[in-house]
């Protein structure tokens, strides 16, 4: 992990009013080759539903990173995960993750899975924070070149 003792991350609630800093952040995170990332409209609509949160890394007060999340009943879902570029490797997903998994088990929650691109170096983030395989969704993504990638299904216990 790269290490910058000088350098402060903190993780706040964010709201709709946030969604510039959530773009930003977005457009700056996911390579369009893969065809991972929302649209602006995808999610203020997600946004506005019961049991949605959202989750803003700051870094020396300056936008880091996101989290956005949904609980329903016992099972919550990581929606995206994100960190800019010039924040990677110093431990802000990993802080993400965490707050994510212990808000989710605070609203009830028991499992916490999400849906990640065939591929993604996050891959070793989430097995590394317990995160297994549960399914795959094949060619579920689509880049902008138009090639396809599949999707893994992974969950952890709470
Ligand atoms: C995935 C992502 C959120 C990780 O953010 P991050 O702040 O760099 O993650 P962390 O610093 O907390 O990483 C914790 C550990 O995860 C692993 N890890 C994270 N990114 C990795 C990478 N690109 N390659 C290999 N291991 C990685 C490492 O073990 C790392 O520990 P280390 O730095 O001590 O080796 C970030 O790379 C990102 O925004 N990627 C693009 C968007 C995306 O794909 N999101 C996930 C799918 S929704």
């Amino acid at each position: 992990m790269n290490t910058l003792p000088t350098s402060q991350t903190e993780l706040v609630e964010g709201t709709a009013v946030d969604l510039d800093e959530v773009m930003a952040t977005m457009h700056l995170a996911f390579d369009p080759a893969f065809g991972e990332a929302w649209t602006r409209s995808q999610c203020a609509g997600i946004m506005g539903l019961g049991g949605v949160w959202l989750l803003l890394a700051r870094r020396d007060g300056q936008a880091a990173g996101f989290a956005l999340s949904r609980g329903v009943l016992d099972e919550a879902e990581l929606l995206l995960l994100a960190v800019q570029p010039d924040h990677r490797r110093f431990g802000i997903g990993r802080m993400l993750l965490d707050a994510v998994a212990n808000e989710a088990r605070s609203r009830g929650a028991t499992r916490l899975h999400l849906e990640m691109r065939d591929g993604n170096p996050a891959a070793i983030l989430y097995e590394r924070a317990g995160f297994h395989e549960i399914g795959r969704r094949k060619r579920y993504y689509r880049g902008h070149d138009g090639s396809s990638f599949d999707a893994i299904t992974l969950a952890c216990r709470l």
